[in-house]
């Protein structure tokens, strides 16, 4: 499995960079369409970008953070009436939608993880290069990162830090999150980051943080990154207009992969055979034809400008009038855990 990193905020505490904001725009061909949904609200600049884009579209911006839909507010004022803020998850954007009042809608957009504010807020406890409660939770809500590193059972742990955080030493991790724990709740991302630094050793090759995978893998289980992706493509395809555009920008290859193997098989260009999907459905109607031809990638110049766009990628769909195919069994198994009896013995 490659590598994945934490997403590197582009200048700490400084406002968050739209990634990849003209291609987004491009692949989403705006203009002459009036009802665009962005699932990942965050600091608005996508949607900001969409109202600008032509005076006839209409936006619904969802975000699950209650500090990014709080922080909207300016926003929502500003675009006089063309602009929906709501609370929620893009798995269920096709609910939102309805919510709304349309019936359809024109252009999808997903900015798929977490935003610099949410790096950059020690309290929010995402990342270990800012001590602060180990929370990781976008909803300030639910179970935090510190209960599953407190709770959980230690093969769950590696599970979860192999799996989601790409992290070859998963079980040494997972042991010594164990040990440590016995003597005292672990409670701090500074706290975390030590016990994985004390058995993960620095690659001065790669420059990345011993803990940046298993920081990735706890935020995904807590926030369950994947399963959502996974619902939200589906409620994308159920909610398109014959024409209406599906763009997603992704930031690691857990994410991609997810997107990929859905377009392709949703677009019918499935690879026979694909070593992630094994046993691909029969053939469904194609719901989708490709826009962009492979992933597109951020220039030189954006990722000089913006090192946290390193890692995006961007692909996009346009919704053919098929209707919408049963969900596809095969991506759900990639966004979740294998069964423990599958476990890598590699570890
Ligand atoms: C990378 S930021 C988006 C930045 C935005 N495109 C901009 O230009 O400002 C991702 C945002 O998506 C939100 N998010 C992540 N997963 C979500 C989900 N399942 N449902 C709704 N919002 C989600 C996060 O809270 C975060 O605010």
């Amino acid at each position: 499995m490659k590598r994945g990193r934490e997403p590197r905020p582009q200048t700490d505490g400084g406002p968050h960079i739209p990634v990849l904001l003209a291609e987004v725009l491009s692949a989403l061909d705006l203009p002459g369409r009036t009802l665009a949904v962005d699932g990942t609200f965050g600091a608005g600049g996508y949607t900001r970008a969409m109202l600008g884009a032509d005076p006839s579209v209409h936006v619904l911006a969802i975000d699950r953070d209650p500090g990014a839909i709080a922080d909207g507010a300016p926003t929502v004022a500003a675009a006089q009436g063309r602009l929906t803020l709501v609370p929620g998850r893009f798995g269920s954007l096709d609910a939102c939608v309805r919510e709304a009042g349309w019936p359809q809608a024109d252009a999808v957009v997903l900015d798929i993880g977490v935003s610099s504010m949410q790096i950059d807020q020690a309290e929010r406890g995402f990342s270990f290069r800012h001590d602060g409660p180990l929370d990781m939770r976008m909803e300030r809500a639910g179970r935090s990162a510190a209960n599953l590193v407190n709770e959980a059972e230690e093969g769950d742990l590696a599970d979860i830090i192999y799996h989601y955080g790409e992290e070859r030493r998963s079980r040494a991790v997972a042991r010594a999150i164990v040990e440590a724990r016995r003597k005292g709740r672990i409670e701090t991302t500074a706290a975390l980051a030590e016990i994985v630094a004390s058995v993960v050793w620095a690659d001065p090759a790669s420059g990345i943080h011993p803990a940046t995978r298993t920081f990735q893998g706890l935020r995904i289980a807590v926030n369950d990154e994947l399963g959502e992706l996974v619902q939200a493509l589906h409620a994308a395809e159920r909610i398109l207009r014959p024409g209406g555009r599906l763009a997603v920008v992704t930031f690691h290859s857990l994410e991609d992969r997810i997107v990929k193997q859905f377009f392709s098989a949703r677009s019918g260009r499935a690879a026979q055979g694909s070593r992630h999907l094994p046993s691909l459905e029969a053939p469904a109607p194609r719901s989708f034809t490709a826009v962009t031809k492979g992933p597109v990638l951020p220039t030189d110049s954006e990722t000089f400008a913006n090192p946290r766009a390193r890692s995006a990628k961007l692909r996009a769909v346009e919704r053919t009038d098929a209707p919408a195919p049963a969900p596809l069994a095969a991506i759900e198994t990639l966004a979740a855990l294998p069964e423990r009896t599958g476990r890598s013995a590699r570890r």
